[in-house]
């Protein structure tokens, strides 16, 4: 399946992306600016933010709740359309999925 980041300048990346990897660990391998994955996909760090384009966020779903707490206190852009890449796993449904990096948190 296809990810695909768009950076703030408008800079699309398009990255294959394995089935059961994270939104996180396919961006890092591809070294898209602007997710870090500095926890490794703990739900500690915040630096994996997304913004999931508003198509794919009834797909994706919303956040879980400690998600939602490292949200909320670790970056300052949280929105509706907010989501940690690393909590969210690829699968062929997910295919295109369009999601824009966050790196304002750090
Ligand atoms: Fe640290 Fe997602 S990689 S919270």
């Amino acid at each position: 399946p296809k990810v695909v980041y768009i950076g703030s300048d408008g800079d699309q990346r398009s990255v294959d992306a394995n089935p059961g990897e994270s939104v996180m660990s396919a961006a890092v391998r591809a070294g898209v600016p602007g997710i870090v994955g500095e926890c490794g996909g703990q739900l500690s760090c915040a630096t994996c933010h997304v913004w999931v384009r508003e198509d794919f966020r009834e797909r994706v779903g919303g956040p879980g709740e400690m998600e939602a707490d490292l949200l909320d206190l670790g970056v300052t852009d949280f929105t509706e359309a907010s989501r940690l890449g690393c909590q969210i796993p690829i699968t062929e449904e997910l295919d295109g999925l369009v999601v824009e990096p966050r790196p304002e948190a750090w």
